[in-house]
């Protein structure tokens, strides 16, 4: 296909670097501006290879769901993250991703998840038992350890806490990747401090997985349970997952499942903070609904617990973009995408698009209450279609689980500014701390809703 009057427009940018330094400098602005001068499908370069933003819900429905065959996830993620997790769920193509996904499907059936709630309503409840009314909390540091330690407990058995190599690796590989920062653009061969320290550190990320691997499989394998190690380690025991599938495997859980969640959880409480009264209606759902427990039958009933999470996610989406390649010519909104095309998919621009969303920047749950003509992909923080997040429902369940908890006890008053700075990182996070004071609930600290 040639790039004629039919390619989407854009701007042209500097030779050789194109648009990069627009773009790591403010990427948000990036993106809304190149969708308010060009169009929800807009082309821009990157460091020569040209991409294309595509901030249309229809196109994104045609991209991921009607002809998501036609798309794969291409060379901008598979290049940086290959060799942490080049085989596993995330990155895997073809037949090796569909055998995968049927693999590891069961660790996220409905009925599977229902027995993870009382361990994230443990988790959950020894976090609130270390609190004092007045206390003030850096809120995203505390949802990434509890995040953290509820995806070890429930999907490998273990308690990470207590080995700082997740931790340690976690922000050498962040740090990696982090898309704010100029360097992440340039090759990760280059010895750069931040390369070496993701190599070390990603070595011994592999060691402790295959220690873990080592522990499950000197148990009897009646009495290993059937969390998702002990999957994993029965394909690879049956010779259907490669040490390599293991290893990636393991690593794209543990990052793919606790910071998203934990920013998830961190944006719902800022917004919570922000609006009090919000904060007092939950409550009240909560009190009608659990009965001192948060159970997992308790989860579907709490509907407006679900409406805030929804807001917050469209408001704050914790995946602000993500990128697939055309595998052969497509036509998207009548231009034409030559193969090969980089595309862009990002949530942050969708989410807070006029066109989809009245008063888009204005916290406002009632927005996920009952039909909408709004198009279905104007929402879109776990993706869609075939290749939707697998840990979808377990992030909806552990958020709603781990806010229940907290508020049935405490509320949320906001210290810090009322709009925290964003940073494109790897995933969307506060540039600072993002601290709140807790009240104890009391008759005095309550707001009526
Ligand atoms: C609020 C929390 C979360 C958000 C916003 C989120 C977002 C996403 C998005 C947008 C994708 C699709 C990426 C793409 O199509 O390129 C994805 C995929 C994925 N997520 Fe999540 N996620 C969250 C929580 C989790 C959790 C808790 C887990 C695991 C326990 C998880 C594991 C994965 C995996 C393995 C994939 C790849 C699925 C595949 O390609 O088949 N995520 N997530």
């Amino acid at each position: 296909m040639s790039r004629e009057a039919s390619y989407p427009p854009g701007p042209q940018g500097l030779p050789v670097i194109g648009n990069t330094v627009d773009l790591s400098r403010d990427i948000f602005a990036f993106f809304e501006q190149l969708r308010d001068e060009y169009g929800r499908v807009a082309s821009y370069q990157v460091f020569g290879t040209d991409a294309c933003m595509v901030a249309h819900p229809d196109a994104i429905q045609q991209i991921l769901l009607d002809d998501h065959e036609a798309f794969e996830k291409g060379d901008v993620v598979t290049r940086n993250l290959d060799d942490a997790m080049g085989e596993g769920l995330f990155l895997a193509g073809g037949d090796q991703w569909q055998i995968q996904r049927t693999q590891m499907q069961p660790a996220f059936y409905r009925d599977r998840l229902n027995t993870y709630v009382p361990e994230m309503h443990a988790t959950a409840g020894e976090l609130v038992t270390q609190w004092s009314d007045g206390e003030i909390i850096n809120v995203i540091d505390t949802m990434t350890a509890t995040t953290m330690d509820v995806l070890g407990r429930t999907l490998f058995g273990v308690d990470v806490t207590e080995n700082s190599v997740v931790t340690e690796a976690s922000d050498a590989i962040l740090a990696r990747f982090d898309t704010s920062r100029f360097w992440s653009f340039l090759p990760d061969q280059l010895p750069t401090p931040t390369n070496q320290r993701y190599r070390r550190e990603l070595e011994q990320l592999q060691a402790f997985v295959d220690e873990l691997a080592a522990q499950r499989q000197a148990q009897e394998p009646e009495n290993r349970g059937d969390d998702l190690l002990s999957i994993l380690v029965g394909f690879v025991e049956a010779n259907d997952l490669t040490r390599k599938e293991f290893r990636d495997n393991m690593i794209t859980f543990l990052f793919a499942g606790h910071e998203t969640t934990a920013l998830g959880l961190t944006y719902t409480a800022l917004c919570l903070a922000q609006h009090p009264e919000e904060q007092a209606t939950l409550r009240a759902e909560i009190d009608a609904v659990c009965d001192g427990e948060v159970t997992a039958d308790d989860l579907p009933k709490l509907d407006r617990t679900a409406n805030v999470i929804d807001e917050a996610l469209r408001l704050y989406p914790p995946v602000y973009m993500f990128f697939r390649e055309a595998m052969r010519d497509v036509k998207l909104q009548g231009y034409e995408i030559p193969e090969g095309t980089t595309l862009v998919l990002p949530q942050w621009v969708v989410h807070r698009d006029p066109a989809w969303w009245d008063d888009p920047e204005t916290f406002r749950p009632d927005r996920f209450v009952g039909d909408t003509d709004r198009p279905e992909y104007a929402h879109f923080p776990f993706g869609g279609g075939p290749r939707h997040c697998i840990g979808m429902r377990f992030a909806r369940m552990e958020m709603k689980t781990v806010l229940a908890t907290i508020l049935s006890e405490y509320t949320f008053e906001l210290v810090s500014e009322p709009e925290p700075d964003l940073i494109a990182s790897t995933n969307l996070k506060p540039s600072g701390p993002i601290k709140l004071k807790l009240r104890e609930r009391s008759e005095a600290n309550e707001v009526i809703p």
